[in-house]
């Protein structure tokens, strides 16, 4: 099994990649394209669903521990966690947009448009703040206790789009994902 820093990683890789496809789908909403509304709906499900319950919760786990070896980051950590939770909001902004549009509910282009913006400009600043300030500090203060901490913060589940059992409602965006990678 990979050391649980490189596993951290991945896991944003393809939050990375998800948060890619929603902004392709973005940019051909905006110029008048066919977006793929199913599939970005799904991916945005896939990032507030398994990421709220599983990567966020075990960041607070590690984010609190590493504030005990090292209070000089009290400042930076609390603001990744008041980002967790913004982005949980704007993600269910968004994710409320994309159902009314399915359900043929007359949506405003410029609230939607907004709504992903501010999606992906927060995901990806959080994502990039984690990879270049807090995963190689982890990696020198959490010890094999604390780590084991962090996995029991919630318990393990499958991950039921890039796990060995793909979720039959994740099939599709699974196969696109594949195929833009
Ligand atoms: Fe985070
Ligand atoms: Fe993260």
């Amino acid at each position: 099994m990979s050391d649980p820093v490189t596993m951290w990683h991945r896991e944003h890789m393809r939050f990375a990649r998800l948060l890619d496809f929603v902004e392709k789908e973005m940019s051909e909403f905006h110029f008048g394209g066919q977006s793929d509304y199913e599939l970005m709906r799904e991916a945005v499900h896939y990032l507030q669903h398994y990421a709220s319950r599983f990567h966020h919760p075990r960041e607070d786990v590690a984010f609190e521990r590493m504030v005990e070896r090292y209070p000089d980051k009290r400042v930076a950590i609390a603001r990744l966690q008041q980002e967790h939770r913004v982005i949980e909001v704007a993600g269910n902004d968004l994710l409320n947009y994309l159902d009314s549009i399915l359900e043929d509910t007359v949506v405003p282009r410029d609230k939607v448009e907004a709504a992903a913006a501010t999606y992906l400009v927060y995901y990806r600043h959080h994502l990039a703040t984690e990879e270049a300030e807090i995963l190689p500090l982890a990696a020198e203060l959490l010890t094999p206790e604390d780590w084991a901490a962090v996995v029991a913060a919630v318990p393990a589940g499958p991950d039921p789009l890039f796990g060995s059992d793909i979720s039959a409602r994740y099939r599709d965006l699974h196969a696109q994902i594949s195929r833009g990678a």
